[in-house]
């Protein structure tokens, strides 16, 4: 038991030491296969069709400016984005700012934007605040959201109980956007995937540190190698992915 264990984490380690590098927000190499079909909507899309008809638009926690660099294209007003992580700041500025688009290194809680001067805000898998959101907007301005949905890795729960629960932020989003008057439609969808190997879930778990509290190898081999055992099928590694679509108009 005590080799296997070893050799487990010398297994794993070069994924550890990988994500320690880890900066900007490209995930296409450890991209999972979908085992069923993957959301019926494209955020990216969505997202596209709303920047045509902005006036002026915030792309929120951008990572390293990846998806606004795309979106850029379709902004014809002023297109800004925000970030709060100070290693992926300069990086977005660095991509972003020779196609126009301003970044501003700030939280994503309270933004440093005035009240109503906002035509559209996008944000995928980032933290927001809803009466903040709805404080920016301009009249008939929309928020759209893509966020990970409450049952996204539960397996990955089940063997790791320390693990941060965000089952609350899909209703509670949906929830304080309509008490703050906006125009609300929401849909959830939640399907399987299949990791490569084990190796791509414990670079996932440690480049979002948010997920799995002083997440460590030596100390969660055990629990990550049941994990292995129970979800490993011949298509990989499975867990569930689980995303959520909030669309807020502000009357
Ligand atoms: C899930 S990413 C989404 C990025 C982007 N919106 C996208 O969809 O491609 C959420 C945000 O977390 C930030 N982030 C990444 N690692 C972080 C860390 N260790 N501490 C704090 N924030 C981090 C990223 O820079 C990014 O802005």
């Amino acid at each position: 038991v005590t080799s296997e264990r070893s050799e487990a984490i010398e297994r794993l380690r070069p994924w550890v030491e990988r994500a320690r590098s880890f900066s900007g927000w490209d995930l296409s190499d450890v991209t999972p296969r979908d085992l069923e079909p993957g959301p019926p909507w494209d955020y990216e899309a969505l997202a596209e069709e709303l920047l045509r008809k902005a006036g002026t638009a915030v792309d929120m926690g951008t990572g390293g400016g990846e998806l606004a660099s795309r979106l850029s294209a379709y902004a014809h007003g002023r297109f800004v984005a925000t970030e709060e992580w100070v290693v992926n700041a300069p990086l977005a500025a660095r991509r972003l700012r020779p196609l126009g688009v301003d970044v501003i290194h700030s939280r994503s809680l309270q933004l440093p934007l005035k009240s109503g001067s906002v035509d559209l805000v996008l944000n995928r898998h980032e933290e927001l605040e809803p009466s903040d959101v709805a404080r920016v907007l301009a009249a008939g301005g929309t928020l759209l959201t893509q966020q990970i949905g409450g049952d996204n890795w539960q397996e990955v729960h089940d063997h790791f109980p320390r693990m941060n629960d965000f089952s609350w932020v899909f209703p509670t989003y949906v929830e304080q956007l309509k008490s703050g008057g906006l125009d609300v439609t929401a849909e959830q969808h939640s399907w399987r995937v299949a990791h490569r190997s084990l190796g791509e879930m414990v670079y996932m778990l440690a480049i979002t540190p948010w997920h799995l509290p002083e997440f460590e190898l030596e100390r969660d081999i055990d629990a990550l190698l049941e994990f292995e055992e129970a979800q490993t099928i011949r298509e990989g590694l499975v867990v569930t992915h689980s995303r959520d679509l909030i669309k807020a108009t502000k009357r």
